[in-house]
């Protein structure tokens, strides 16, 4: 498990932390694609904050899972959040959509000041996200999983729904084309009628994201979105999640544990340790970061 919470650590000749990964390919855009990135790379710099964590403290009986943290969110980045297995990574996630409610600490998301989230509140605020273990119904095909992804947005009432009548079915047109959008989005038209328990492991994890888009999120919460795909896959998931935020501007809170991919598609990294922060910056502070570089290569550094 330590080796996998490390992945794309390793000790390099001089004894420093070589922060190598997958994802070679994915540091190119913004000089691939010329001003258009470099636009967006503006906008995202200058995202004012929307999501502020104050002190939030989260325990289970005696368990201390989160203590004292505190980080902010800035609209259009891309936020990692990294750490070894158990450092409370998932729980802050689930803190932030309204899953787990902190003993102390308050969340202010675009100027709502909350002890608490409520994930009714989360969605309907434009909050989606990913699990850590695909939660997907396996017997329900891709097409319908995803479609499932819009439900917080259906509007008309159920017994127009059950008419098929009117505004209802108008409705449920919009959100058939919005999910066929987001099928073409990421390239999963031929698996379109496939039950999603028949599909390999990393076709199931875009799907996933399939599903979270089709709420059209304005903020993305992603759950170690790579765990367990190879290289190439990877890369094709680096690739998908650059194109959200690039062109739809989504903000992305992203958990990982190839450190290369974090470091090459963040803007900012908050690291976690034992539930508490330990380094909060770009991916070039963080990696100096001595407490940072003690946590990822043993205490004996
Ligand atoms: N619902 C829960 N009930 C009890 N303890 C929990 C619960 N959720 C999390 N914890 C505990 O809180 C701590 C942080 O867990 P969390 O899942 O947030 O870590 P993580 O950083 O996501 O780890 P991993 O990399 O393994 O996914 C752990 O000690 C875990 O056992
Ligand atoms: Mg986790």
């Amino acid at each position: 498990m330590t080796q996998m919470a490390w992945q794309g650590v390793e000790r390099g000749g001089d004894g420093q932390p070589v922060w190598s990964g997958a994802s070679g390919v994915l540091a190119a855009p913004a000089q691939a694609q010329g001003g258009d990135q470099a636009a967006h790379a503006q906008v995202r710099q200058a995202g004012e904050v929307i999501l502020d964590l104050q002190h939030i403290s989260l325990s289970f009986g005696g368990v201390k899972a989160l203590t004292d943290i505190s980080f902010d969110v800035r609209e259009h980045e891309i936020r990692a959040i990294i750490g070894p297995n158990g450092a409370g990574k998932s729980s802050m996630l689930n803190v932030i959509n309204g899953v787990y409610h902190p003993q102390q600490g308050r969340i202010v998301f675009r100027g709502e000041e909350r002890r608490r989230m409520h994930p009714t509140a989360a969605a309907r605020q434009g909050i989606a996200r990913t699990f850590q273990n695909i939660a997907l119904f396996k017997g329900m095909t891709v097409l319908d999983n995803i479609m499932t992804g819009r439900n917080t947005r259906f509007r008309s009432g159920l017994l127009a729904n059950a008419l098929w009548w009117g505004p209802a079915r108008n409705e449920e047109m919009q959100h058939r084309r919005k999910v066929e959008e987001v099928i073409d989005f990421l390239e999963i038209q031929a698996i379109r009628k496939t039950p999603v328990g028949r599909l390999p492991y990393g076709l199931q994890k875009r799907v996933e994201l399939a599903r979270a888009l089709a709420a059209e999120p304005s903020m993305l919460l992603l759950d170690e979105p790579m765990a367990g795909m190879n290289v190439e896959e990877k890369q094709d998931m680096c690739r998908f999640i650059l194109d959200v935020n690039h062109q739809f501007g989504t903000t992305i809170v992203l958990i990982e544990h190839d450190m290369g991919v974090v470091m090459d598609i963040s803007d900012r990294v908050v690291v976690l340790d034992y539930g508490k922060k330990i380094g909060d910056g770009t991916p070039e502070a963080v990696k100096a970061n001595p407490d940072v570089i003690r946590a990822y290569l043993g205490a004996s550094h």
